[in-house]
C-alpha cells in the first residue's frame, strides 16, 4: 500500500516530508471557480486564500488586536495542555490545518513537562508554512519525531496511514466555522470514520458574541484583513490566467445574527469585465456587484454539541475561555 510518495527524507531523521494525494475526486480552483463565479451569487471557496502571501497575511491578522480568536485559543491551549495530553494520551499528535505549527508547542511543552513524547504529524495546503514549522519544531523539541503531509486535508485524511495507539487529532483556530453546516457535518464524519474509540479530537469553536467585537475581528483598523480577501484576485489571476484589477474591488466583512456567521465579500466598485483566460470565459459585475469569499460561523453551546454529535463525537470536556469568546472542545468518538 503505497500511497504516499515520500519527496524527502532527510538524511539527519529531522521530519519526513510527504506529498498527499487526495482520495477522492476534489474539484480544482478550476472547477470551484467555473462553479462559483460563473453563476449569481458569485462565491468562491476559502481555501484559495493560502498561497504564501495569503498565509503570511493571515498570520499577521492573528497578531492584530482585533483578531481575539489565535490569542484566545492559544491561552486556552496553555492553561489546559496538561489536562489535555493526560487525557488523550497520544502516541500520535495529528494536525489538520497546521499552518506553521505555532500553537501546537503548547501541547509538545506539556508533552516534555510530563515526559509523554508522542509522535506529530502536520498536514497542510502551504508548502512553506509546513516547511517553517517543521523546522522550528525540529530545534525545539530533540525528542519530537515529525512528518510533514503537504496537500488537501479534506481530501487527503483517509489516504494517510495509521500507525499504532492512539491519535489526538487537531482542529483548530475555529476552521470549522469556515465549512457551511451540511459540510461540516460531512468533514466532521469522514473524520470519525477514521479514528478509534481510543482516539481524541481537539476543535477550537468560535463563539457567538457582541456583534461589534466579531465585526472589527473582520476589519482590523490596518486593513490588514482587507488585504487577504483582496489576495484571493491575485491568486485567480495568476492561477486562472485572470486579470481581476484589485483596486477595483472593496473589502467587506459583515456579521449576520440569524446564521451566526460573518460573511465575507469582495465588491465591485464599478461595472467591469474580467476575463477568465483558462476557463474561455469571461464575468461582467455591475458596481456593487459582490463575490462571496468566506463564511466564518459562530458557536454556541447547543450548536457545537450539536454539530459534534450528529457527526458521531461526544463532548468529553469543553474549556471555554474566561470571557466567553472562545471554546476549545477535546471530543469523544462514539
Ligand atoms: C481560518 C477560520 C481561522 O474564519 O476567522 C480570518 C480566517 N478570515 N480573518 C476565520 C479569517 C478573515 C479564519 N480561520
Amino acid at each position: 500500500m503505497n500511497y504516499l510518495d515520500p519527496l524527502e527524507n532527510t538524511s539527519d531523521q529531522l521530519f519526513e516530508y510527504i506529498r498527499v494525494p487526495p482520495a477522492r475526486d476534489v474539484p480544482g480552483l478550476e472547477e470551484d471557480a467555473r462553479r462559483g463565479l460563473l453563476s449569481q451569487p458569485r462565491s468562491l471557496p476559502p481555501k484559495y486564500f493560502y498561497d504564501d502571501c495569503g498565509t503570511e497575511l493571515f498570520e499577521k491578522i492573528c497578531k492584530t488586536s482585533e483578531y481575539y480568536p489565535t490569542r484566545t485559543e492559544d491561552f486556552l491551549l496553555k492553561r489546559h495542555a496538561k489536562d489535555i495530553i493526560e487525557t488523550a494520551k497520544p502516541n500520535n499528535i495529528f494536525e489538520l490545518g497546521s499552518g506553521s505549527s505555532t500553537k501546537t508547542q503548547r501541547l509538545l511543552d506539556a508533552c516534555s513537562e510530563i515526559a509523554h513524547f508522542p509522535s506529530y504529524t502536520a498536514f497542510d495546503i502551504s508548502e512553506r508554512a509546513l516547511m517553517f514549522g517543521g523546522i522550528e519544531l525540529s530545534k525545539r523539541y530533540d525528542w519530537l519525531q515529525i512528518s510533514l503531509l503537504l496537500g488537501d486535508y479534506e481530501a487527503g485524511f483517509m489516504n494517510v496511514p495509521r500507525e499504532n495507539g492512539s491519535r489526538l487529532v487537531l482542529f483548530l483556530g475555529s476552521t470549522i466555522g469556515n465549512f457551511e453546516q451540511k459540510h461540516a457535518i460531512q468533514f466532521m464524519k469522514d473524520l470519525r470514520n477514521n479514528m478509534s474509540q481510543t482516539d481524541r479530537l481537539l476543535v477550537g469553536f468560535d463563539r457567538v458574541k457582541d456583534r461589534h467585537i466579531l465585526d472589527a475581528a473582520y476589519n482590523d483598523s490596518q486593513g490588514i484583513t482587507a488585504a487577504f480577501n483582496l489576495n484571493v484576485l491575485n491568486v485567480l489571476n495568476s492561477e486562472l490566467g485572470a486579470n481581476f484589477e484589485p483596486e477595483n474591488f472593496s473589502h467587506l466583512a459583515q456579521y449576520d445574527a440569524d446564521k451566526a456567521q460573518i460573511e465575507m465579500h469582495l465588491v465591485s466598485s464599478c461595472a467591469q469585465r474580467v476575463m477568465l483566460n483558462n476557463l474561455r470565459e469571461f464575468i461582467d459585475m455591475d458596481a456593487g456587484e459582490r463575490i462571496q469569499t468566506e463564511i466564518s460561523r459562530k458557536f454556541t453551546d447547543q450548536s457545537l454539541t450539536r454539530l459534534l454529535s450528529d457527526s458521531g463525537f461526544v463532548v468529553e470536556k469543553d474549556f471555554v475561555s474566561p470571557d466567553k469568546y472562545f471554546s476549545l472542545v477535546l471530543a469523544q468518538p462514539i
